[in-house]
């Protein structure tokens, strides 16, 4: 199994949009696809149809990781991928999980060991470090971070470098982390120093796949749609770059469909 954790210290910057529309491109090609909401913003599951003040608070993630069964808790959406939505009393989730033993490193982990019916596992994360991002990354197998050339962004991905760098101390199966420039556009001298810079400290984990910025992926949320079922302007040059993305890593992770 294959767990993706989309991470970045930095909100707006295309985490949920990535975790989303990976999973519904993973599902497209035949694999079975878990989306696990990690934000108590819930951007992630209203972004798949789902209102979360109608999930229960013991039915979303906070269940799971209060030791309720997966299979009680996710539900399957149209996109052909099962989600375990957020739930607005996650906000509390860094402190449940601190309070678990070893301050709740594993307790992701360990809910996810279980034989589970999934090729993939998306993890789509709030903006913040802590716990919750701790236990993520002890779970994944990789991290997927969104940027942009600003000079916050860029920040925020250095430290998530450097704690994806001690993850991997503790979780072997934790196999790098790959950037994916998105809502990406150079235009200035400045964005193009950015872009310098970004390559080469980080050209290795760069994916060559650019998303632009697209109105399909602005207003396809709204509708509760992932750009593969969108029908808007740009969805089907949007939806190519998804899957152009996706060969990217599944060729990096060795992901057969
Ligand atoms: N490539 C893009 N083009 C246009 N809008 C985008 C793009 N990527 C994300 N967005 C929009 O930008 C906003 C922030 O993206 P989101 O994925 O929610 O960021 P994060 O999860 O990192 O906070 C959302 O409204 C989303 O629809
Ligand atoms: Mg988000």
């Amino acid at each position: 199994m294959h767990v993706y954790a989309v991470a970045l210290e930095k909100g707006g910057v295309g985490k949920s949009a990535l975790s989303v529309n990976l999973a519904a491109a993973f599902a497209r090609v035949q694999l079975r696809v878990l989306l696990i909401d990690l934000d108590a913003q819930a951007n992630a599951t209203h972004w798949l149809g789902v209102a979360p003040e109608r999930v229960r608070a013991d039915e979303s993630t906070l269940g799971l990781l209060m030791g309720k069964p997966l299979d009680q808790c996710v539900r399957a959406t149209a996109e052909g991928i099962d989600l375990l939505p957020a739930h607005p009393a996650m906000a509390s989730l860094p402190m449940h999980i601190a309070a678990a033993p070893n301050s709740g490193l594993f307790v992701l982990r360990d809910a996810l060991s279980h034989p589970l019916p999934y090729d993939v596992v998306i993890l789509d994360l709030a903006p913040a470090r802590g716990p919750v991002q701790a236990t993520a990354l002890a779970a994944a197998t990789r991290c997927v971070a969104p940027v942009q050339p600003e000079d916050l962004v860029i920040k925020a991905l250095g430290d998530l470098v450097a704690t994806v760098g001690q993850a991997q101390r503790l979780n072997p199966q934790l196999r790098g982390m790959s950037v994916v420039r998105n809502k990406y556009s150079v235009r200035s001298a400045g964005d193009q120093a950015y872009d310098h810079a970004l390559k080469e400290r980080y050209g290795p984990q760069l994916l060559k796949t650019v998303i632009p910025n697209r109105a399909a992926l602005r207003d396809s949320p709204g509708l509760g749609q992932s750009v593969f079922r969108y029908t808007g302007a740009d969805a089907s040059e949007v939806r190519g770059l998804f899957l152009d993305l996706l060969e990217e890593l599944m060729a990096l992770d060795g992901v057969t469909a």
